[in-house]
């Protein structure tokens, strides 16, 4: 397991937990996949996390929009800079299969970058946004 329960922290908004809990699971089962070697698992599972990452990304901006939240470009900004770094890992994959580069994006990317961010965005957002 890449992610254990609780190492993400919980923010004040349910629904903004239900989507990180979701997305904690696709990487864990991403991460699985690619251990394991399952080329036709981790990418059915890579389709699934860029389709997951874009619906948690663009919850969350129109969560801000919505409560007019004053962090919404800079929060906004953090999701662009994923949104490009995985898609250029997820286009690599498609052409390599490199199973190694994914994981290492992955424990080295992805998830210290995950901790931070919802530490330091997502749980200042939830308390504007409120539950
Ligand atoms: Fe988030
Ligand atoms: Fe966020």
């Amino acid at each position: 397991m890449l992610i254990k329960p609780g190492e993400i922290q919980k923010v004040a908004n349910m629904f903004m937990n239900a989507v990180h809990e979701d997305e904690i699971e696709i990487i864990n089962q991403l991460y699985e996949a690619l251990k394991k070697n399952d080329v036709e698992e981790a990418d059915k599972l890579m389709d699934e996390l860029l389709v997951d990452l874009e619906d948690h990304f663009s919850t969350e901006e129109e969560l801000m929009r919505e409560a007019d939240f004053f962090g919404y470009p800079m929060h906004k900004a953090e999701h662009d800079n994923m949104r490009r770094d995985f898609k250029g890992v997820y286009d690599e994959w498609k052409s390599s299969k490199d199973t190694r580069k994914v994981m290492k994006f992955l424990e080295e990317k992805m998830v210290p970058w995950l901790k931070l961010h919802v530490a330091q965005w997502d749980s200042v957002t939830a308390m504007h946004i409120g539950d």
